[in-house]
């Protein structure tokens, strides 16, 4: 599921951090979110309500009576209008009285004539952060189901290094994704592995191949989204974020990638298999950089087979549902099902790659025991999306199944 067509509400409490909040607004009005800006006084302070205006595209209020509006009952009409409101940032003030119940102007009122999710991101001084009070506040925050982003440790305004920092509207963003994904992988146990492996020859060159890792790391962030555990198992890959919800362990070669896998996989119900593993290494590995030598032919290279790491994972004994991958270059739909059944496999998901490696768009086919199934082009992330609930539909059984048809 996307953000467009949904409404928040983005409240801002006095704090420093409020400038995190004009790019937090402009991340959602892009995914075609409707932002409903709501200021406190002490907010006005930190950034001007024409600025939110601009970027939200919508009147900000602050006060709780509002001439604006004919009813005058703003604190209801705004929280009832969205599907969920946002904190961001909220002061040690704000949350003190969130957790007390006070509503003494428009923001607090409305947070508690709510009816829907409410999140609270905090940002101050690390010593107020700690402060026992903000903590039993924080506590009580918990105890009501409020959902509380952050904070986050590093450099702060007052030049103080600790916790309280905001966390990053990028973070925040992911986060409001995350509440309106349906869970439909709630406690499963997910392990990718995505990216290339790199097959040294010599301490300076090696054999690879163009893999990006966006797919796997796209797979990782929707099944993160959908509630799923998932550790992802990365090679060489073109991003450097690690997806949000996720833990990371970067590896190199194939067999580092094999001994990755075979040492989480008892603790895992879904293994996805994306990272493009080379199928040799060198026999040798060099300990300097080979030389040319003038005159002489290149040198010969001998080669060995790697491990095959998903088709090892099929073959457990108890082997969790395996999700394979193959790019091939022709003739897809034969490829496709003869990979699937070689790895012994469920489920495979096929792809003309070398038209989409490192690209954001992909077209895939899904390969199971009933046959193959195209799925429209889409771009990485809402395929992903898509494959979290293919995948879950057949681990789990659930409904809207896609329609199953020859290529
Ligand atoms: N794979 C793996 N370990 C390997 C090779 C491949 O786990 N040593 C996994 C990939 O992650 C992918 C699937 O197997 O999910 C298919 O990868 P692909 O490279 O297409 O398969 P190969 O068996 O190497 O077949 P080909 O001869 O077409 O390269």
């Amino acid at each position: 599921m996307n953000l467009a067509g949904k409404q928040l509400l983005l409240g801002l409490t006095g704090s420093i951090a409020c400038y995190k909040s004009a790019e937090l607004t402009r991340l959602l009005t892009q995914a075609g979110v409707t932002v409903q800006v709501t200021m406190t006084e002490a907010a006005t302070q930190f950034i001007t309500p024409a600025t939110m205006q601009a970027l939200s595209g919508n009147p900000v209020y602050i006060r709780l009576c509002d001439t604006r509006i004919d009813s005058n009952m703003l604190h209801i009409d705004l929280s009832r209008r969205v599907d969920a409101i946002v904190i961001a940032p909220a002061s040690a003030d704000f949350i003190a009285k969130l957790a007390h119940g006070l509503c003494n102007d428009l923001l607090s009122t409305l947070v508690i004539a709510r009816d829907c999710p409410l999140l609270v991101v905090p940002a101050m001084n690390s010593q107020m952060w700690q402060n026992s009070v903000t903590q039993r506040n924080i506590a009580q925050l918990h105890a009501d189901g409020i959902m509380v982003l952050g904070p986050d440790t590093g450099l702060q305004a007052c030049g103080e290094i600790g916790n309280g920092r905001m966390i990053e509207p990028e973070t925040v963003y992911e986060e409001i994704i995350a509440l309106f994904q349906p869970k439909k992988l709630a406690g499963q146990r997910v392990l990718i592995t995505a990216g290339s492996t790199f097959e040294p020859i010599d301490p300076v060159r090696g054999i690879t191949n163009r893999s990006s890792g966006k797919m796997g790391f796209a797979l990782a962030r929707a099944a993160a989204q959908a509630g799923a555990r998932v550790h992802l198992i990365s090679g060489l890959v073109t991003l450097f974020k690690t997806p949000w919800g996720t833990s990371r362990e970067n590896v190199q070669t194939a067999q580092q990638m094999y001994d990755a896998v075979m040492e989480s996989v008892y603790d895992t119900d879904i293994f996805i298999s994306v990272a493009a593993v080379a199928d040799w290494r060198a026999v040798q590995v060099s300990e300097h950089k080979i030389k040319k030598t003038a005159g002489q032919l290149p040198p010969p290279m001998y080669f060995i087979e790697n491990p095959d790491i998903l088709a090892s994972v099929a073959a457990l004994p108890a082997p969790p549902y395996c999700v394979g991958f193959a790019a091939e270059s022709s003739e897809l739909r034969m490829n496709g099902e003869a990979k699937r059944r070689r790895k012994n496999v469920p489920l495979l998901i096929g792809n003309l790659g070398p038209k989409t490696f490192g690209k954001d768009g992909n077209e895939v086919v899904l390969f199971d025991a009933d046959g193959s199934t195209p799925l429209p082009r889409a771009d990485k992330q809402s395929l992903a999306r898509t494959l979290v609930d293919e995948i879950a539909r057949r681990v789990l059984g659930s409904s809207t199944p896609l329609s199953s048809s020859g290529l």
